[in-house]
């Protein structure tokens, strides 16, 4: 089957080489997803083991429709029956860019109302009740009035690994805090300091990779209610995650933050993701003495100042950031801002930034080495 490793725009090139690494073979990538060949086995593996992608779905298909007509006719054409039974609950979601048939409600009505008018004919029936069996949750994309229709594999998106159970007011997701890691210049052996740690998201994600645990190993997927993946081959990619667990490796990841509520926080967040070895400590950067950091990795998402009142005393404390760092002994930063002015403040040019999505906000990850 072909499935979808869906993710934030910027982030296609790390979810493919993800895929690849499972020993996967990828067909395309595209804005936002990569689709890939595989089996269930697969379908398993990567729920619980890409770090950077939002959900896996199962491809049903794809075709251009203009009309109502065409996308009810175009969707009564896929075999619905091979994944749903006549007990299965099968909600839909759809969205909808630069397409004639722009009304994501109207979209989804009809999708479901080809599903139905496919399932009644083939279980000759004309109730299906949808109050009991698994859950199958169609998504529907169109873009430019090229239609996808697939099955969500995920349920809750795959940053949700299920450590952090209470988070500060601006928690980065766990899929983004991994790709700055993974973007990084760190290395396990690397002493990595997040001087503005929030509930510890970056610091947790960089130890879960050097530690090869399984970022999905502490939650279920929508696939575990589905009765033809079998539950033994389920069993066995846990274990496997389980025995891959690397407990040899020695992290010097340390982390700090202004409020001690939120230290707190991260604390309890790392130790329910296996990672109580991460140092957390309560400081205002300013006061850390930043002559005694060498040959480490700082990976930061500081304060954006997003709103206007906030921005002036975001860019002092960039400046007086960047006259802090500047005391450190070869340090690399990877620091991710919204604020495009953020090397000039800094003091110094990056050697290269990226842009990203943290959410719906435009960012910039500024890379010195
Ligand atoms: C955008 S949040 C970081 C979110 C974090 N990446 C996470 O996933 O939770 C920025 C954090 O910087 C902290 N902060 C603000 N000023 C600081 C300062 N002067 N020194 C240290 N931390 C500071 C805030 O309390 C806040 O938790």
């Amino acid at each position: 089957m072909e499935l979808i490793a869906t993710c934030a725009f910027g982030l296609e090139k790390i979810v493919y080489d993800e895929i690849k690494k499972l020993g996967l073979w990828v067909i395309k990538t595209e804005d936002g997803r990569v689709t890939f060949e595989g089996d269930e086995s697969a379908l398993v593996k990567a729920n619980l083991w890409l770090r950077c992608a939002d959900r896996i779905l199962i491809k049903v298909g794809e075709f251009h429709a203009e009309t109502f007509d065409e996308l009810f006719d175009q969707t009564t054409d896929f075999e619905w029956e091979n994944a749903i039974t006549k007990n299965d609950v099968f909600p839909v979601d759809a969205t909808s860019v630069k397409s004639a048939l722009h009304s994501e409600p109207a979209i989804q009505s009809i999708v479901k109302k080809a599903i139905v008018t496919r399932l009644q004919k083939q279980y000759k029936t004309e109730i299906l009740p949808e109050n009991s069996g698994a859950t199958y949750q169609i998504i529907v994309k169109a873009n430019k009035d090229q239609f996808l229709l697939a099955i969500d594999s995920s349920g809750d998106s795959l940053h949700k690994r299920g450590y952090r159970t209470k988070a500060n007011q601006a928690p980065m997701k766990e899929t983004l805090a991994a790709a700055l890691v993974k973007l990084s210049d760190w290395t396990p052996d690397r002493p990595l300091y997040d001087t503005f740690c929030g509930s510890g998201t970056i610091g947790i994600e960089a130890a879960l990779i050097a530690k090869n645990i399984a970022p999905g190993l502490k939650r279920e997927f929508t696939f575990h209610s589905w009765p033809w993946i079998d539950k033994a081959l389920i069993e066995e990619c846990y274990q496997e995650a389980k025995k891959s667990i690397r407990t040899d490796v020695k992290l010097n990841i340390n982390c700090s933050e202004l409020d001690p509520e939120t230290t707190k926080i991260a604390e309890s967040n790392a130790k329910n993701a296996g990672c109580g070895e991460i140092k957390f400590q309560t400081s205002d950067f300013r006061s850390l003495d930043f002559s005694k950091f060498e040959n480490s990795t700082f990976i930061s998402n500081p304060p954006y100042g997003e709103r206007l009142d906030e921005r002036s005393s975001v860019e002092k404390m960039y400046r007086q950031f960047g006259e802090k760092f500047q005391q450190s002994n070869n340090c690399s930063l990877f620091l991710i801002t919204s604020n495009e002015n953020f090397p000039y403040l800094f003091g110094r040019p990056a050697d290269k930034n990226r842009k990203l999505f943290n959410g719906n906000i435009r960012c910039y990850l500024f890379m010195y080495s």
